[in-house]
């Protein structure tokens, strides 16, 4: 089944925010935000600005009836600042004029005196300070003192990894317009249509009845817009409630990488122990995470570090702890992966660190240390039907992983200026929101009288292509081909109270919730059929638009049978709910059973280091994935492969930067480089394990979004390991990306 999306998409027809036909009294928001990153607002200075022509109205926090209060989390984000800044970037105040130029134009006459205080740009100056979102988290399993002293190998060390840009194509932006009675409908591009609603009410002071909210689709989030498309979509409801005139408000791509958050930076500290036999038996890290000026989701995108702190590994004695460190940078925020990737990295560095102090190659340290069967998690949760160890033998030998090392050994002898290197990295990523009550999804499932067929989800589209596969469940449940349904926009007056599309679980929620409103319309209508045939209810079925029995072809296709259902006045719409079965967690003791499954698979990378100037190219990364039993390959596929090279983007080339002053200096295309064709892997192969799937996922297709991310970890091993075949002396550091300015450094490191 092809992306359903795909027609339109190429011929430059699917509908984002700023393709809806606007009404024709619309009027044009843009922010004025902070140009320092902390200090007292001393006085701003409207005037010029509203008395410029075709400006309508500048809001500041005054204008707002209910709370100045956007956090999700905590509440410690004002949607305007009030007195004070804390970032350079942050909101003060929104201009609405009657084109978006007159609004820009506006913004330059605005003044302000700030009295400049102290800024804190890193996570380890904010902790040295005590400056902190919230209390620290720890996990612990075993007892790790005890297990270090008894290690024939302790190392420590230290590692950081970057932001990184979220660059969705389709920047922040939300439509809002007017209704009856204050009523207001929000267009969003949103990951998450409810959070867009909530806090909408509770900053205009209405019920969220209220407000609507409508998604069509999103030119990418990658957790971009898990929490951050909400204030834009505020602001121009504010407006609304002013004004009582449409307001549109699309970021343009300046303001929006200086004004959002971003992945968030780490600096951690970890110290491993390994014995004589290459396990590792204890691993204690420190995790300083960069959170920005407010929580934002910062508290559970650190938990979901400690989560995957020990990667696929088992290791029986663990202690970790997470800071979130308050600083003055954006409120970093949920990216592909939410905080795994930056705790793997953290005992992938670890267990370089150790292979290099012991001399071995650092792979056969992850291999005598995946998870097996029936290990415990830290986190208390008991590994089962565990894959790692599938995918790692099985992409050595369908890879030829002796032959590439030894091809790789061969020509590094033979070649002075090039070296290459080559990494294995194996992943274990857990499925579903580690906040237990955020695991449910609801879906509206109408079939017409003339049998067509449109549903409703909480599911966002953002190019995952989550509606290709709802629309295969009702094809699959209702036996009818994919013509007759459509996927309708995401829209909070048809799926209420939804959790956002993300932690990689919306297929799987949204998709159980399909099935189970599919099978009760099948169950009303396989009844009605019972009726009309005179047989069983045993001997009934639905396939290709036309009824069965036992398995023939009858004379009753779909459009009969929902015309006579119609005439028996059967109930032809349902709404289902589902939740996660099994799941569970006790945060005051940090254990449980938090995730539905891992989704497990290794990737081999293999790069080329051009040693006289510092730069590289990825050569091949082949991978062994588990997907279940994928229900949709072609769709899975393009998810790895995104996910990789958003992964390795992290780890090499992509470096976000802020000055001392807070001011962010990676402010363009010119400055933040994204890989393109060029830096992309020559070749990337993946490999499906086959496997049974699990129960847990929809038709036992497992979650695909985030774990491949993680696959560009190897890449940062595999060009160190390059670099080290170039220079003996180099002494292995542990700071992401290694972008070709530090990889030349280091070759020539003495
Ligand atoms: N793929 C595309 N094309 N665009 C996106 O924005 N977001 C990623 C991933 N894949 C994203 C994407 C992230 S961060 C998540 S959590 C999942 O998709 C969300 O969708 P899913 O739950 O349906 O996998
Ligand atoms: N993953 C992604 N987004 C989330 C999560 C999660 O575990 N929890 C809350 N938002
Ligand atoms: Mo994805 S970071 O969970 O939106």
């Amino acid at each position: 089944m092809q992306n359903i999306d795909s027609y339109t998409h190429v011929r430059g027809e699917s509908l984002f925010v700023d393709d809806i036909i606007i009404r024709q009294d619309t009027l044009f928001g843009v922010v004025f935000d902070s140009p320092k990153a902390h200090g007292k607002i001393k006085n701003v200075d409207y005037s010029e600005a509203e008395n410029l022509k075709g400006v309508t109205k500048i809001f500041t926090y005054k204008d707002i009836i209910g709370e100045n209060q956007i956090g999700g989390i905590l509440p410690d984000e004002p949607l305007w600042a009030e007195d004070e800044v804390h970032f350079w970037g942050q909101p003060i105040a929104f201009i609405v004029a009657e084109t978006e130029a007159i609004a820009k134009q506006a913004r330059q006459l605005i003044t302000i005196e700030i009295e400049e205080l102290p800024v804190i740009t890193t996570a380890k100056e904010a902790k040295t300070k005590g400056s902190f979102i919230n209390a620290p988290r720890s996990f612990s399993l075993g007892n790790t003192e005890e297990a270090f002293s008894d290690c024939d190998y302790v190392l420590e060390g230290e590692t950081f990894s970057n932001g990184q840009e979220h660059l969705y194509l389709e920047t922040q932006g939300c439509y809002a317009i007017p209704q009856e009675n204050g009523s207001i409908k929000l267009i969003s591009s949103t990951q998450g249509p409810t959070a867009v609603q909530k806090i909408t009410a509770r900053v205009l002071g209405v019920p969220m009845h209220k407000v609507e909210v409508d998604v069509i689709r999103l030119g990418g989030g990658f957790g971009g817009k898990e929490d951050q498309a909400t204030p834009w979509a505020v602001m121009t409801a504010v407006a609304v409630q002013h004004l009582n005139k449409p307001v549109k408000y699309i970021l343009n791509r300046h303001d929006d990488l200086r004004m959002t958050g971003k992945r968030h930076p780490y600096s951690s500290f970890f110290k491993i122990g390994l014995n004589k036999n290459l396990k590792v038996t204890a691993f204690e890290a420190e995790f300083l995470q960069n959170a920005g000026a407010a929580a934002d989701l910062s508290p559970a995108i650190a938990e979901r570090t400690l989560f995957h702190a020990t990667n696929s590994y088992f290791v029986p004695n663990v202690k970790t702890s997470v800071y979130s460190c308050k600083t003055n940078l954006p409120p970093n925020t949920a990216f592909r992966g939410f905080g795994g990737p930056q705790g793997m990295f953290v005992i992938e560095s670890a267990i370089a660190a150790a292979a290099e102090a012991i001399g071995v190659n650092r792979r056969f340290i992850q291999e005598a240390n995946l998870l097996s069967e029936n290990d415990e998690f830290s986190y208390g949760q008991i590994a089962t039907k565990v894959e790692v160890q599938n995918t790692w033998f099985s992409a050595k030998k369908k890879f030829e992983l002796e032959k590439i090392e030894s091809e790789i050994d061969l020509f590094n002898k033979n070649n002075e200026s090039f070296k290459k290197g080559i990494s294995l990295m194996p992943i274990a990523f857990g499925i579903s929101f580690t906040n237990t009550p955020m695991n449910h999804a609801r879906a509206l499932v109408h079939i017409y009288q003339d049998g067509s067929v449109g549903v409703s989800t909480g599911a966002v589209e953002m190019g995952q292509s989550v509606n290709t596969k709802m629309l295969q469940v009702v094809q699959d449940i209702l036996g009818i081909s994919s013509e007759k349904v459509k996927l309708e926009t995401t829209n909070t007056t048809r799926v209420a109270n939804t959790s956002p599309s993300a932690a990689s679980s919306t297929a799987d929620l949204n998709g159980k919730a399909v099935k189970m409103a599919c099978e009760a319309l099948l169950g009303r209508l396989v009844k009605v059929a019972t009726e009309m045939l005179d047989e069983d209810e045993q001997s009934i079925s639905i396939q290709n638009d036309v009824v069965f029995v036992n398995g023939q072809k009858s004379k009753i296709s779909w459009e009969t049978l929902v015309a006579q259902a119609m005439l028996e006045r059967v109930a032809l719409s349902e709404n289902a709910h589902y939740a996660t079965p099994i799941i569970h967690f006790d945060k005051t003791k940090e254990k449980g059973h938090p995730f539905a499954y891992h989704v497990y698979g290794t990737a081999i990378t293999t790069v080329t280091v051009d040693c006289v100037r510092g730069i590289y190219e990825i050569d091949t990364v082949k991978i062994v994935h588990d997907f279940g039993k994928s229900m949709n390959i072609g769709i899975d596929l393009g998810q790895v492969e995104g996910a990789l090279a958003q992964g390795i983007g992290w780890m090499t080339i992509e470096e976000i930067a802020y000055d001392t002053d807070g001011r962010l200096e990676s402010n363009a295309l010119s400055t933040y480089k994204v890989p393109d064709i060029f830096s992309a892997p020559k070749t990337i192969e993946t490999i499906p394990l086959e496997t049974e799937g699990n129960d847990m996922a929809i038709f036992k297709s497992k979650a695909v979004g985030e774990p491949p991310l993680m696959y560009g970890i190897g890449a940062y091993f595999a060009i160190q390991n390059a670099v080290k075949a170039f220079n003996k002396s180099y002494v292995l550091k542990f700071h992401a990306p290694f972008t070709p300015e530090k990889v030349l450094m280091a070759l020539y490191e003495k």
